[in-house]
């Protein structure tokens, strides 16, 4: 199905991308496009679900947002996007479909081929809440611990911190991720048998970090005379025999065609319920799906998702940006990065195509950042003046629900500023305070951080990592890069014992010894 596709190179678009950037392109300023064009910021803001973005700072006008749209058309990003929406197998070296959008769909006008699927959808989301319900109701458990590590770590966390003003504070949340024995063990110290929820969340339930957590769990339970490993252990898995086998008898399942880092809204969103309540869970899905709804309807020019990407293929692919800095102006939002880590990176960090040929071009960035209120006293000295452009994605929250509006203006202003200085720079100094500006920058902006305008949040990234990598050609499905250092490291742990290096490069061997020896 990917194969029939036009690659992005080989467009019309994309030969004329090319003209313009060596045309004009390479020299756009942002500064003269505002002076020249009263109604840039108009022409260049959308109003998506939940989410406003100023894309105006970009280093783009009407002319080349107009080409890049097209490149999406010549790339049938939109026929690539209803096969998704119709359940096709879009994944094709795992032969699976890729239907998390289906988990947060209320259900009228699905495709006849996906309404069973949806059907057990239903069923588990109404299971796995009343589930959630019953805990929160449980004032004998104070503390709810979810093992899991990459997408069964990163977005429940990330959701459970931005949505802090909605948690039930009665009890606590740890995230337990790395085989790293320093975080069970300092959760461990913290926590008693009686009143901590175990969830054991992997897609494969055989995840290394997480059965090696999830055991160490389990023994510290049986040790501190905890008896009842049913009440006390839930397992969030697509392997449902699995996690039987593990002693485990409360079991969330989900499905193969919902992609670990496309999964908090699945089973392994539980410690988001029951942080939030099954209410707010599904504004959470209802918000997603809302732009779900945007992505699938909106014309191309005016599309969030398809405009981010293009952008991203722009920087990347002609002006040769090497990253994107995600800086949050909500402290809420301080696992976003690492949760946009893996979600982009992991889809869209490949070098061949679907069907496996090598690309002559670049394709994810990478992503990184802080909040960004820290991130200013740190590196953001290098994003004003250092020798690369690395363009930054501000996101900002209007209301905040605490009571420090004064603390929020000084917020706002300096993301508003940083934003602003990045573009101007100071061109009249000299030397060391010469700052070049012209650095580009979106801002996004939402109302309120709430259940709904998260999931739409996280709903038009992972849209917008769908679109870049069907603008590249790419699979953004899969994961094959992530596979050869789990086997190395399965061959490489006996080694730390016997102390056997034969066969292993000198570096190895010479790291693994002086490793054996100070233990
Ligand atoms: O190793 C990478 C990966 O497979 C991710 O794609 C995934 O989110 C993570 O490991 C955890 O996998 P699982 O949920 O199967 O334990």
């Amino acid at each position: 199905m990917m194969s029939m596709r036009s690659r992005c190179d080989s467009t019309p678009a994309w030969s004329q991308l090319s003209a313009c950037f060596e045309g004009r392109g390479r020299y756009f300023d942002l500064r003269t496009a505002f002076a020249q064009d009263p109604g840039r910021y108009a022409a260049l803001s959308l109003q998506a679900p939940h989410v406003f973005a100023d894309l105006s700072k970009n280093l783009i006008d009407a002319s080349l947002q107009a080409t890049l749209t097209r490149l999406a058309q010549e790339c049938d990003v939109a026929g690539h996007r209803e096969a998704m929406f119709r359940g096709e197998h879009i994944n094709p070296t795992e032969d699976r479909a890729v239907m998390h959008w289906l988990l947060r769909h209320p259900g009228a006008d699905l495709p006849a081929a996906v309404q069973d699927e949806h059907a057990e959808v239903r069923e588990v989301l109404d299971a796995m809440l009343a589930y959630a319900q019953a805990v929160r109701e449980d004032a004998a458990i104070t503390d709810i611990v979810n093992i899991g590590i990459g997408g069964s770590d990163l977005g429940p966390q990330m959701a459970v911190l931005a949505l802090d003003e909605f948690v039930d504070q009665s009890k606590r949340y740890h995230f337990v991720s790395s085989v790293d024995g320093h975080e069970l063990s300092a959760v461990l110290r913290q926590v008693r048998p009686e009143s901590t929820l175990f969830l054991v969340a992997s897609k494969s339930f055989t995840t290394l970090e997480t059965m090696t957590n999830a055991r160490s769990a389990r023994a510290w339970f049986t040790a501190q005379g905890g008896r009842d490993i049913a009440r006390h252990f839930c397992a969030l898995t697509s392997h449902v025999q699995a996690a039987a086998e593990f002693g485990i008898s409360t079991t969330f399942g989900f499905w193969d065609w919902v992609g670990g880092r496309y999964s908090m809204w699945s089973a392994i969103g539980l410690p988001i319920a029951i942080a939030i309540g099954p209410q707010r869970f599904r504004e959470l899905l209802a918000g997603a799906h809302e732009m779900d709804t945007h992505f699938c309807t909106a014309p191309l020019a005016r599309n969030l998702p398809v405009q981010l990407a293009l952008l991203d293929l722009w920087y990347r692919n002609f002006h040769g940006f090497t990253s994107r800095s995600v800086a949050p102006y909500h402290s809420g939002l301080r696992r976003m990065q690492a949760y946009l880590q893996q979600l982009e990176m992991e889809s869209n960090g490949k070098r061949v195509d679907a069907s496996g040929r090598a690309l002559p071009y670049a394709t994810s960035p990478v992503i990184w950042g802080e909040p960004a209120a820290n991130g200013q006293h740190a590196y953001f000295q290098m994003l004003h003046q250092g020798s690369d452009v690395i363009p930054v994605e501000f996101i900002a929250v209007k209301k905040v629900a605490h009571g420090l509006p004064e603390h929020h203006h000084k917020l706002l202003a300096n993301g508003l500023a940083q934003a602003q200085a990045l573009m101007l720079g100071q061109q009249d100094a000299a030397g060391h305070r010469h700052m070049p500006g012209n650095r580009p920058s979106t801002f996004l902006l939402l109302e309120e951080l709430t259940p709904a305008s998260l999931g739409a949040l996280i709903a038009l990234y992972e849209h917008r990592v769908f679109v870049a990598g069907s603008l590249w050609g790419i699979n953004s499905f899969d994961q094959w890069g992530v596979e050869l250092g789990k086997v190395l490291a399965k061959d490489i742990e006996p080694r730390l014992v016997s102390g056997d290096v034969v066969g292993l490069d000198a570096s190895t061997a010479g790291l693994l010894q002086r490793l054996r020896d100070t233990r």
